[in-house]
């Protein structure tokens, strides 16, 4: 094994490390004028071009929380985090070498490193909101911030709790305007527990008394621990371990054990337990000048060591209650309990004495009830539920269900730590927003931002296309609920279609409660004081999305019942949407599409235009010609006539409105260019182009030029740039042929290799403002077989929200959609496990360095297991089926490991 060492001095770090057999030294003297990472950086520029497999620090502190902080110019950092995020190898420390032994030392903080997220220190500001939704826990009812329970929100802190289509509008008077906003709601904070000495403030996170802080989700238990060090002004020192866990069987608890340890004393200590009613939605800084207050307090009250407040939303009418139980094993609670109300808030306070060196253990058991989701008397719903509730239980249901959860949806990749980090860390988040257990009771969906914060207002919105088929290969069922949300607001989508004098179901772009909705039309300009026009609604394609997913959901399960009661219903009111809104245009003997937007949105119009919007976007195009292929062939092969006329009659669609659905999808008008690049829409090569080089130097990141376009007074519609993949997203839904196809079938014909032309002709015009921008390119450039654009452009969307690269948006919830579409591109490209065609089709594509990628996923009612290397495909089922490599038949008899041999592309890197 070839390891690096790393002795660190006050002002220097000395590397040793061996190169062609000869140990070498080199000493990287520390830059106080230069931040840690930067200093850091230099270590990676000495070793460039040589690979290690593992770091040793030679003198570490001694922590129980990490082997790896050091002391280095007078600040204390966990070397071993930085220099794993930094050169994707594990780093131990000299004294676990020397008790176990390199090899097993290694591949233990390897296994560690795999399932754990950690942060050391202490942050501030978005940073700190950053992390805590990284650590964010929850079941798909609820989602917790993962802040610490000392905190009230505040500029560095912000303890928000969420659960799933709790949502509430407040009308806000902006500007003489009235503006309706709806936003998932921020719940009571009951996460809240502190303590004090001697009846002195009560402790809060503040630099001065804390002296450390480590923080570590462990994704394989779905525990979250913060373990602080803390020193008063009086001198009193404290060590507190909490322990948070959501609880994933009983759905609606969560627990905390909060351990307290005084250091350097004995006497009295109190700590408290806060129910805080007193919340509003605070999290994002955009929104504050609207009425933010959702919720009002009706009823608070206690009974020995349970706290109850109760209360409901204040225009959707949405009764809660959250209930706590307030123990320690340490005292006899009943006895040393105190009760305080305010009129928001309930704080019940222990009061012990302790001895120096012992420690203390509190629990928290939370409960929370909804009229949504709770039929009764959500009291009684509380009380029975927190009578059972023990912090030991909720940990075993956790530990249970993250131990089925990574029997099932696991993705191992070798090779490489950090995708195999974060890629657990995306699986983690895409339960805690939707989870098997909790969701099937539940009418929701998943929002953009997870239940990890409120940006966005919680809204749900496309980006469910890019997360819907992960659930489904791993629990269809959740996927099936998901889709539900869709149905149940159906009769919106009508009326939301009629009230713009279409026919048909026309989903909103942002979707909250009611499913109508919920962009604005309009939005202020802050410095003219204007209310522009706001058209991002125009996306009229998230309904072509819903459609995909309700067709690659039926598609991956052969769920019949769901299509013929609910699905096929939708696609058809769908489909209707699209033929009221193509025109058939005499002169170009096409039909046109109007007033839409795609998925760009740096495009709302035409600059000097009255019309609201674009005309024929080439990717709403492709997919209303999808879709209407896609209702045909149910109708002509797959749905049985009879439920066929059923549904059609009860949504009135008849064989005219059938043949001229026929006639649209081969009519629709695509713009294309000599060279056969598609354009975005129509006038769309009319557009100058900007020089993004002189933008770069002048702005640095220019990932949102519409801002900075705005800001030097032009309009981003007036350029090509875009903000996103939009024009080619279709190869992004579906494989190339049957894209091809369908552009044929309008008609159209392309040159050779016009995808190669088309990807480097908008990614030369794309930004990147939207975190579901690279993830689509780097599936386009492996599909183009260019595996080191894809590499590329995937392992920055892999790290979006580790690195929050965007600068401060994690602060306000995680990027759902990327973290779904990162697992599905490993498993569907680069493993390359095809589940668009009626065989699962493998044909891989492993990035060199991932050694191999074994993972499980249904599809149609089997469960396959692969394992993936670069020559060979294992694959075990649990029913006969077969598999396609190369274009070949392969038997997979049921419960027998069946191994293929392949060739690896000769354009993979
Ligand atoms: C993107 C949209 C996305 C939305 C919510 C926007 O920044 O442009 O495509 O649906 O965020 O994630």
């Amino acid at each position: 094994m070839k390891v690096i060492s790393l002795r660190i001095t006050d002002d220097a770090i000395i590397l040793t490390y061996t190169r062609n057999n000869q140990s070498l030294q080199a000493i990287i003297t520390y830059d106080p004028k230069q931040a840690i990472g930067e200093n850091l950086e230099k270590i990676r520029e000495r070793l460039v071009g040589i690979s290690f497999d593992a770091a040793v620090i030679e003198n570490p502190l001694e922590y129980e929380f990490s082997d790896t902080i050091v002391g280095i110019n007078h600040q204390r950092i966990d070397i071993g985090l930085a220099l794993t995020n930094m050169l994707n190898i594990p780093v131990v420390s000299q004294q676990t070498v020397k008790s176990v032994g390199l090899e097993k030392a290694v591949a233990r903080k390897q296994d560690y490193n795999q399932w754990h997220l950690d942060y050391y220190g202490q942050y501030t500001s978005k940073r700190n909101y950053g992390q805590e939704s990284m650590l964010t826990i929850g079941n798909g009812f609820f989602g917790l911030r993962g802040s610490y329970v000392e905190a009230t929100a505040d500029q560095d802190n912000y303890p928000g709790t969420y659960i799933a289509g709790f949502y509430n509008q407040n009308t806000t008077k902006i500007n003489d305007r009235d503006v309706v906003n709806e936003d998932l709601v921020n719940l009571p904070n009951a996460q809240f527990l502190t303590f004090g000495v001697d009846q002195q403030r009560p402790f809060t996170v503040t630099k001065e008394n804390v002296q450390d802080i480590y923080r570590s989700l462990d994704l394989h238990t779905g525990e979250l621990r913060t373990t602080m060090l803390i020193q008063l002004a009086t001198g009193h020192v404290l060590r507190i371990v909490t322990t948070k866990v959501a609880d994933m069987k009983n759905w609606h608890q969560y627990a905390i054990r909060y351990q307290l340890t005084p250091i350097n004393f004995s006497g009295s200590l109190q700590v408290y337990s806060k129910i805080d009613g007193s919340v509003t939605n605070d999290n994002v800084e955009r929104y504050q000048n609207f009425d933010q207050h959702h919720i009002d307090i009706s009823e608070m009250s206690t009974a020995g060591a349970e706290a109850y407040l109760a209360g409901h939303t204040k225009t959707s009418n949405i009764d809660f209650i959250v209930g706590t139980k307030f123990t320690s094993s340490s005292v006899d609670t009943n006895r040393h309990l105190a009760v305080t109300n305010t009129d928001d808030a309930i704080t019940q306070t222990i009061t012990l004495d302790v001895e120096q060196n012992k420690t203390y253990t509190f629990e928290k058991n939370v409960a929370m009830f909804t009229s949504q989701e709770t039929q009764g008397s959500l009291m009684d719903h509380a009380t029975k539920e927190l009578q059972n509730a023990g912090f030991d239980s909720s940990e075993q249901n956790s530990n249970q269900f993250w131990q089925g959860l990574w029997s099932n949806a696991d993705i191992q990749i070798e090779g490489d730590l950090t995708s195999q980090k974060l890629t657990r860390v995306n699986t983690f988040h895409m339960f805690v927003s939707a989870s098997s257990t909790a969701n099937p009771n539940l009418d929701a969906s998943v929002g953009a931002r997870g239940l990890h914060g409120e940006a966005y207002r919680g809204h749900v919105f496309w980006d469910e296309m890019f997360v819907i088929p992960y659930y489904t290969q791993h629990y269809p069922k959740l996927a099936r609920q998901l889709l539900m949300y869709r149905y149940n607001r159906l009769g919106a989508a009508k009326k939301y279609a009629a009230s713009e004098g279409y026919k048909g179901a026309m989903y909103p772009w942002q979707s909250g409660m009611y499913g109508d909705e919920q962009s604005q039309f309009v939005h202020l300009n802050p410095i003219t004081k204007s209310w522009d026009p706001d058209n991002s609604r125009l996306q009229r394609h998230v309904s072509l999305s819903v459609a995909y997913n309700i067709w690659t959901y039926y598609h991956m399960t052969n769920d019949v019942d769901f299509m013929n009661q609910y699905g096929l219903e939708m696609l058809l009111e769908i489909s209707r949407f699209w033929i009221s809104k193509a025109i058939y245009n005499e002169k170009t003997k096409r039909y046109t599409i109007k007033k839409v937007m795609g998925p760009d949105e740096f495009h709302e119009g035409y600059p000097n235009s009255d019309e609201e919007g674009l005309t024929n976007n080439a990717y709403t195009n492709i997919m209303v010609a999808w879709l209407f292929k896609t209702v045909e062939e149910l109708r002509k092969d797959t749905i049985s006539a009879a439920t066929f006329k059923e549904v059609t009659t009860k949504v009135g669609f008849d064989e005219k409105l059938f043949a001229k659905m026929d006639k649209i999808s081969h009519h629709l008008k695509l713009d294309i260019n000599e060279d056969g690049i598609i354009g975005q829409f129509e006038g769309y090569f009319k557009l100058p182009t900007l020089n993004f080089e002189n933008y770069r130097k002048k702005y640095g990141d220019i990932s949102r030029m519409d801002r900075i376009l705005k800001a030097e007074g032009r309009n981003p519609d007036a350029y090509q740039v875009a903000k996103q993949a939009d024009t080619l997203m279709a190869f992004y839904n579906f494989d190339f042929n049957s894209v091809n196809e369908l552009i044929k079938g309008l008609g159209y014909k392309l040159p050779k290799e016009y995808l190669t032309k088309n990807i480097e002709y908008y990614l030369d015009r794309t930004t990147h403002g939207s975190t579901l921008s690279r993830i689509v390119y780097a599936v386009l450039s492996l599909v183009d077989g260019n595996m080191d654009q894809s590499w590329k452009l995937f392992s920055q969307a892999l790290l979006s929200d580790y690195y929050d690269i965007q600068g401060g948006t994690t602060a306000e919830g995680i990027h759902l959609g990327v973290m779904g579409a990162t697992l599905l591109l490993e498993t569907r490209n680069y493993a390359g496990v095809d589940q668009l065609t009626d065989q699962v089709k493998v044909n891989p594509h492993l990035p060199s360095h991932w050694q191999s990628i074994a993972f499980k996923q249904f599809f149609r009612g089997t469960q396959y297991s692969f394992k993936i290397t670069h020559d060979l495909i294992n694959v075990t089922a649990d029913h006969d089926t077969k598999i396609y490599v190369a274009g070949k038949e392969i038997a997979v008899p049921a419960g027998k490991a069946t191994t293929v041999t392949y060739q690896k592309p000769v354009n993979d890197n």
